[in-house]
Formats: C-alpha cells, sequence, structure tokens
C-alpha cells in the first residue's frame, strides 16, 4: 500500500537513523495505527554468517566495535518504534521477526515480480557479513542455494575503484559507470586480476584492496548525517594501475579506460554468475536486487549473455528495498500467504490533493513573483506542456504519488526536448550541475520500444539500459549515451497514465515518443511535497512548472 524512504522527508540523502517518519506516513495511507500491526519485518539478522563475523572480529578490533555499535541499534528496534510513536513498547502487540540482508533482498525482487518461478539474485558491497546470494523462487517460497560472503563483493570492488578514480561520495558508483562509455578496456586483464571467477562465484585479490584488514569503515557521525567510506584499495592498486585521481585532478583518458575496463570486468563477472544460475536452474526468468542490480548498462546484457529471457528488478534495488523485502519474506515464506501482488509500478510514496497543491501555490506567492497560474483541464494541460518540451524550455512535472526507489519515473521528474543535443548541457547549466559525462535517460511510451531501441523488453523502473538503434540516435540525441545506449523507462498507459499522455502529446506534436526525463532535485533528495517542487522551481532557472493540474509559467 505504501512505500517511501526517510530521506524524502528529512531531507537528507541517502539518511540513516530510525524512519519514523516513513512509518507513520505508511501506517497513515493505510488507514492504520502502530497498534493494529502484527508483524514487524527487520532486515537484519545479527546471528547471520557469525562464524565469518567472528573470525574477522579477532583480526579486526575497530571494526568489530563499530558493527556492535550497530548492532544495539538494531536490537533495540521495539523501543525506537514505540518512541517515535510515544508509547510504552510493552503495549506493542506485534511479532518482531529478523530477515537476513540477503534474503531480504532476494524476496524484495522475486514476491513482487510477475513470475511464479524464478531465478533469484543479490549483489551489492555487503549486508550482513555476505556480498552475494542466489537462488530460485516458486510460487510463496524461495530457496538459497549460495552465498558469497566477506571480503569478497563486487560492490565493494566497484567502490573501492571508483574512489581509486577520485569520486569519493556515497553513490558515485554511477558517475563511473557513466565515464565508462568514453573509453577503451585497456586494463581488463589487470582487472581479471583483481577480480577472479571462482567456481559458481567470484575472489578479490585481496593485497589490492584494505577492507579486509580495516572493515569498510562507513561513518555515520550523527545518525542523520550521509554515509562516507573510509579508503578501500591498498597501495598495490596504484602499483598495478598508476597514481590514483584526486578529486580535484582533470579527468584523462587513462581514467575513462580503467572506468571502461572495471565496467567490463563487472559484466563479466556479474553476467557469468548470472549464466551459470541460468544453466543450474533452468529457468528463463531472473530477478534481481541488492546495489549492483542497479548497473543497468550490464542488465541490459542479460538477454544477449546468460540465457535469461525475463528480468525483474526491484525498482529501490538497493538497501531501501529490504524493508519491503522483509515484508514479504515474513509474509509469504514464513505465514505461506499465497502470492497476489505484483509490483508494476512504483508509485508507493506521498500524493497531494488539488486543495493541498492550491496551498502550498498560494502561500508561495508565486503570483506576486510575475509567474503566470492556471488550473487547465487534462487534453489542455497536455497539449500546453507538451508544446512546452518541444519549444525547448525545461518542465518541472509532479504528479500522483512520489516515486519508491531512487529513479523519477514520471511523477516526480524534469522533462525536456529529447531532440536538441545541447540539451544536455542547458539542464547541467541551469538545473542539475552534474559532470557533463553522466548520461540523462529517455522515457519512452512502451509500445513504440522496438522501434528506437534494439531490445523491447520492459524496463519501467530504468533499470535497464539497452542500444538505441542507429538510425534513431540523431533524433534523441540528448539522452542517448555516447556508446548509443540509453537507460530508458517503459512508460505504459496503465502504470502512469498521465505521464503516458504527455509524451502521447509530444509524439502527436513531433512524431517521437520520447522525453528526456531527470529526477526532480538539485543536489538533494527527490522533491516529494509540492512546496519543495515550487522551491526547486524557483531556485533554479526551469521555464515552467505543472503541479497536478496547475500549470506555472515565468513570464
Ligand atoms: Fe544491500
Amino acid at each position: 500500500m505504501a512505500a517511501v524512504e526517510e530521506e524524502r522527508f528529512n531531507r537528507v540523502k541517502y539518511a540513516a537513523g530510525f524512519p519514523a517518519q516513513a512509518i507513520r506516513y505508511c501506517l497513515k495511507e493505510a488507514g492504520l495505527e502502530l497498534k493494529d500491526i502484527d508483524h514487524v519485518a527487520v532486515p537484519r539478522n545479527p546471528y547471520a554468517r557469525l562464524a565469518t563475523k567472528l573470525f574477522y572480529a579477532m583480526r579486526m578490533p575497530s571494526f568489530t566495535r563499530e558493527r556492535a555499535k550497530v548492532l544495539v541499534k538494531f536490537t533495540g528496534i521495539p523501543e525506537a518504534l514505540a518512541q517515535a510513536f510515544d508509547t510504552n513498547p510493552a503495549t506493542l502487540g506485534a511479532k518482531f521477526h529478523r530477515v537476513e540482508h540477503h534474503q531480504a533482498h532476494l524476496a524484495s525482487a522475486f514476491f513482487v515480480s510477475p513470475f511464479e518461478r524464478a531465478a533469484l539474485l543479490s549483489a551489492d558491497g555487503l549486508g550482513d557479513f555476505a556480498s552475494t546470494m542466489w537462488g530460485s523462487g516458486s510460487g510463496s517460497r524461495m530457496k538459497i542455494d549460495g552465498a558469497i560472503a566477506f571480503p569478497h563483493s563486487l560492490g565493494l570492488f566497484y567502490s573501492a575503484v571508483t574512489q581509486y578514480l577520485g569520486f569519493l561520495k556515497f553513490g558515485d558508483e554511477y558517475k563511473v559507470m557513466g565515464l565508462a562509455a568514453y573509453g577503451e578496456a585497456e586494463q581488463l586483464e589487470a582487472f581479471r586480476d583483481i577480480v577472479r571467477a571462482n567456481g559458481d562465484g567470484f575472489r578479490l585479490e585481496l593485497e589490492y584492496f584494505t577492507h579486509h584488514r580495516t572493515g569498510p569503515e562507513m561513518s555515520w557521525a550523527e545518525a542523520d548525517k550521509t554515509p562516507t567510506l573510509g579508503r578501500m584499495f591498498s597501495e598495490a592498486m596504484e602499483r598495478r594501475l598508476g597514481p590514483k585521481r584526486n578529486p580535484e585532478d582533470p579527468l584523462e583518458q587513462r581514467h575513462r579506460n580503467l572506468a571502461s575496463s572495471l565496467q567490463l570486468r563487472l559484466e563479466e563477472i556479474y553476467l557469468g554468475m548470472l549464466k551459470k544460475l541460468a544453466q543450474r536452474t533452468g529457468l528463463k526468468a531472473v530477478c534481481l536486487a541488492g546495489g549492483v542490480a542497479f548497473n543497468c548498462v550490464a542488465n541490459g546484457k542479460i538477454f544477449d549473455k546468460t540465457g535469461f529471457e525475463q528480468v525483474y528488478v526491484h525498482p529501490a534495488a538497493g538497501d531501501a528495498g529490504l524493508a519491503v523485502g522483509a515484508a514479504y519474506y515474513v509474509w509469504y515464506q514464513k505465514l505461506g500467504k499465497p502470492r497476489a501482488f505484483v509490483m508494476d509500478h512504483a508509485y508507493w510514496g506521498p500524493g497531494y490533493t488539488r486543495e493541498e497543491i492550491r496551498r502550498a501555490i498560494d502561500a508561495n506567492g508565486l503570483g506576486q513573483n510575475g509567474c503566470q497560474i492556471e488550473e487547465l483541464a487534462e487534453h489542455a494541460l497536455m497539449q500546453r506542456t507538451a508544446a512546452i518540451i518541444a519549444n525547448g524550455e525545461i518542465l518541472g512535472w509532479f504528479q500522483g504519488r512520489a516515486e519508491w526507489g531512487p529513479r523519477a519515473l514520471g511523477n516526480r521528474s524534469i522533462v525536456a526536448d529529447p531532440r536538441r543535443p545541447e540539451m544536455k548541457e542547458v539542464l547541467n547549466q541551469r538545473i542539475k550541475h552534474r559532470e557533463i559525462f553522466r548520461p540523462f535517460a529517455p522515457s519512452i511510451l512502451a509500445e513504440s520500444t522496438g522501434e528506437w531501441f534494439e531490445k523491447s523488453y520492459p524496463s519501467p523502473f530504468m533499470t535497464l539500459a539497452y542500444s538505441v538503434r542507429p538510425e534513431k540516435r540523431d533524433k534523441i540525441p540528448a539522452p542517448t549515451h555516447v556508446d548509443g545506449t540509453g537507460r530508458l523507462q517503459t512508460v505504459t498507459r496503465d502504470a502512469n497514465p498521465r505521464y503516458w499522455s504527455l509524451i502521447k502529446a509530444f509524439e502527436q506534436l513531433t512524431g517521437v515518443p520520447v522525453v528526456l526525463n531527470t529526477s526532480f532535485n538539485d543536489n538533494e533528495p527527490i522533491v516529494c511535497r509540492p512546496e519543495e517542487a515550487l522551491d526547486c522551481f524557483q531556485r533554479t532557472q526551469m521555464d515552467a512548472l505543472v503541479l497536478g493540474d496547475f500549470l506555472i509559467t515565468r513570464s
């Protein structure tokens, strides 16, 4: 019924700490109170992989102290929940369940997928001392076939090289994936030594890393601060690949080639694991989660390289999705309920009424600041808005309920004309202030996908990248990456009627069933409330803003 990340409320990207506001919102949306809740699922199991933990605990006392603090945080959940709702923990009637990290990832993908049977793979940095887990699902059950324990981790491998390349922020792996398209994989052999395929999985050559000695040092100075990671690559990595890049150093071709080599090695390992999984299980469908499942470039190659023909990636494949995964794990695997739900759209966050939007607009005083405000009927709104986009103007588009997961999918989006090659720079200069090498994404009418892309399997959550057909590339240059791919969102009328109608109106005007879609924010979490959309509109140089039925233009 509802799913949302705490960051959308407290406005701190990747916020940690107890998600009290998110829980309050979900209960409100469901019309429930805390006392109505029978089961609470917590996606962390302190007893998972205890032997591995103890082995490393003896070697890394400081890491163990950090983990112990985290453990305390997670064992006090009934108390934290009661405190957030100002009640006595003794009055909570709910049963608390612990679900291991990667089992929650797998559950988040399989139990909401459209598949009755599917192979499952979760891969990330680290969670409950594992980095990777695979198995299969059938009906209301999943079965685990294997896992890879710390310190071997594809996520930490990618993060370590991301750091080495001078991108130090949490989540910067995306930038390196974008950069990879500009290089040649000239260092592939080096990366084949750094990560080796091993049995059904892989192993890291640990001399190139430090995390197995120090632990992956994630600092959360205060509960609500953005996380930062300690240094993860060793001097051996620099000896092998050359000197590291500092964040202020210029990007050279060598760096692009390294990014390209890293990405290719990730694909070799990840797709290799998937291929073996397809062979072992004999299944045609696969469900993916964990941070590595956001590697849309690798995901786009699954159809050609693994034997799988159907792919489902949970829209919140990162650790936010653990909440949904743990809940479904309890509902199906533990309580044995029959499968009854497919997450075929991602609009599970807060929505606002016409009156709430109207009040936000009035309170903002836009009318006095030379903006024009009109309330339009559906057809007129689509015509006007499509014309604004086709005219090369930048549109803020705020509709319905906020997206679940990190991608804006047409409810909290900035939309622009994909036909204009200069649009990428215009967006970067005026609003997004991102590195120029990062691509923007196309949203396409689902029924037109095969005409514009070389594959047509649905990508409703922007988790797959396909090649744009060569003859179409100069028709949508703005969201086509330098290597000819696009991280597309396929939009159906069922999943998002309004966004579909907007793209349809744009197609009727221009012959192109595609718009450029980027998240509605400016170096902050994606906007959630109409007030934040209005703030962002005023701070940036957006040309027009649609909030529900209201169209706001600068005159
Ligand atoms: Fe994870």
